[in-house]
């Protein structure tokens, strides 16, 4: 067999095994290079795309309190599942997070890809740990994602996140929605790229924006406050700082891949939004 095999049976994976039914996915839980190394035997993919992790329930600041999981899954199988990679000359595409810088960028553009991260967060600290290993290896992509916005409803959409919301922090950051997400996958593992790659929109999204555009196309009826998340912090909403800031997307040109600007991105994801809520009002 040959094609490309999707790992982690979650929540981007099965979007992507969705959007591209010429994939395959692994639903196997790995806990040895080994066994990773006999399902490739057997499955022979040419290029693999690791969508498994730990991202916490209800949200990643269980990873604060489930620390060794939280590592064995983002830190140490992205290095076992290189490893059986390489071993067999299997290009792999890895999902890195946008979460792992905090604060003001050192370039007005935003982070750029090689940047030294600094992450705050125990989830962002596995996730960056995979990197500085992955990110320069041979045959290997690592694709960061950040804030993502999708056409279907879902607890993990940052959409039906904010909107669930009765109080939104008031920030600025880059986004990414989840279409244009799946085809950059396809596209750097069709591409064989290699290195990190900022899967971001060019420009950076205000929360006040997003949600101002949610009640134009998907509910008139929504209203929120907006306000800092020192406050949040203060009244105990969320336990850790979240990453609330700006990516450069400065690599994916290099292999001919666009992203399309956020606004037409983001609206049209909106209105797909509206469309599946109202064919499905209870999801
Ligand atoms: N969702 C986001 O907002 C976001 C943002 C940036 C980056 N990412 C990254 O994107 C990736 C996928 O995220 P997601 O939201 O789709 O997560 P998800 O819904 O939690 O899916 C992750 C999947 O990986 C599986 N998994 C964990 N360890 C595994 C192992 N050793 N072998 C095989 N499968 C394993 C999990 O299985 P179990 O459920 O059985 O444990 C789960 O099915 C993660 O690496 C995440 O860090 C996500």
């Amino acid at each position: 067999m040959a094609g490309v095999l999707i790992i982690g049976n979650g929540w981007i994976g099965n979007r992507l095994l969705d959007k591209f039914p010429d994939m395959r996915m692994s639903t196997e839980i790995f806990e040895t290079t080994k066994q990773i190394g006999a399902m490739l035997e057997r499955e022979e993919p040419d290029a693999v795309i690791n969508c498994a992790g730990v991202t916490g329930s209800p949200n990643v600041d269980w990873c604060e309190t489930h620390q060794v999981e939280t590592a064995v899954g983002n830190a140490q199988f992205p290095v076992m599942l290189a490893q059986a990679c390489a071993e067999r000359g299997t290009h792999l595409t890895h999902l890195g997070s946008g979460c792992i810088f905090y604060g003001t960028p050192p370039q007005p553009e935003g982070w750029k890809e090689y940047d030294y991260a600094n992450p705050v967060a125990y989830y962002s600290k596995t996730k960056y740990a995979a990197d500085l290993v992955l990110g320069g290896m041979e045959n290997v992509a690592v694709v960061r994602l950040k804030l993502p916005i999708d056409r279907i409803p879902s607890k993990k959409n940052t959409v039906t996140k904010l909107a669930g919301y009765p109080k939104v922090v008031e920030v600025v950051n880059s986004v990414t929605v989840m279409d244009d997400l799946l085809d950059v996958f396809r596209a750097v593992a069709d591409k064989r790229a290699q290195g990190i790659f900022h899967a971001v929109h060019p420009e950076p999204l205000a929360w006040r924006d997003l949600m101002r555009w949610y009640e134009e196309i998907v509910d008139p009826s929504h209203t929120c406050e907006f306000v800092s998340e020192e406050s949040l912090m203060a009244q105990g909403a969320i336990q850790k700082q979240r990453s609330s800031t700006v990516l450069a997307n400065t690599r994916l040109a290099e292999f001919g891949i666009h992203m399309r600007p956020t606004e037409v991105a983001v609206k049209e994801a909106l209105v797909k939004y509206k469309l599946s809520l109202d064919a499905n009002p209870s999801s």
